[in-house]
């Protein structure tokens, strides 16, 4: 297949044609921050987190094919300020208490906010009123946390064939909505070990009966920071592991 290459920061980055920008700094072990892009899954381009600069223009890094010869800004004080912005909102959108959050130090809304340098919400609150959903079993959803990256979406309709998330309504009105006579999970095709249930970037899925496994300070992102974390598939480990 044929090789080509492109810059990242200066670096020069190896790439086949069809691969993303995002694909080819993955493969060559260079950190762009993400949310909704999961390797196993096809790139939306929903949460901006990725933004670049391609030879001057902002583009998200999931979804735009990496170009030969393309000169690609990744870290810079400007594109960090962006996604501090783009974090800010995110974190003031929902509800997310993290010192209490069984999902904290697993978290990576929270570990690239340390990565960005994010020191407060900045933004006023928005509080929104939203339900959990402890009806299955074996799972809890807590919606407060939901950043609607729709990676459980993608997983349960590409992975497990399921369908069992989608996300309705438009704007600020949009939500997770579950597909079931009720609503609600435990009245749906859910199973604790679904591929949906682990690619989760925050701390919405939280599985019943080991609540802090591993205790907070000895996490994946509390041990080493989220750029270090080369496999990102594995950054989305069920709750209960580290
Ligand atoms: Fe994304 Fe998690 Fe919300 Fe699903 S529940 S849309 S995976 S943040
Ligand atoms: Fe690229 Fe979310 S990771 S837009």
């Amino acid at each position: 297949m044929t090789q080509c290459h492109f810059f990242i920061d200066g670096k020069d980055i190896p790439f086949h044609p069809g691969q993303t920008i995002m694909d080819a700094a993955m493969t060559a072990g260079i950190y762009i921050p993400h949310l909704c892009h999961n390797p196993d899954y096809e790139p939306t381009g929903s949460c901006r987190l990725c933004l670049v600069k391609l030879n001057g223009r902002y583009v998200s890094a999931c979804t735009r094919p990496a170009q030969a010869g393309g000169k690609v800004e990744n870290q810079s004080e400007e594109i960090n300020q962006q996604r501090k912005t783009l974090l800010q909102m995110l974190f003031v959108e929902g509800n997310h208490q993290c010192p209490g959050c069984e999902k904290s130090g697993r978290c990576q809304l929270q570990a690239v906010a340390y990565y960005v340098g994010m020191l407060s919400p900045y933004f006023t609150h928005f509080y929104p009123n939203r339900q959990l959903d402890a009806s299955h079993p074996e799972m809890m959803l807590d919606f407060n946390r939901c950043i609607l990256c729709g990676l459980c979406v993608r997983a349960s309709h590409d992975g497990d064939k399921k369908d069992i998330f989608a996300i309705s309504g438009r704007g600020i009105k949009s939500h997770l909505v579950i597909n079931s006579p009720s609503g609600k999970l435990g009245d749906s095709h859910f199973n604790a070990h679904d591929l949906a249930a682990s690619v989760c970037p925050v701390g919405v899925f939280l599985p019943k009966h080991k609540g802090y496994e591993v205790p907070i300070g000895q996490r994946l992102y509390d041990r080493q920071p989220i750029s270090q974390v080369g496999d990102v598939a594995g950054q989305n480990k069920p709750a209960g592991r580290s």
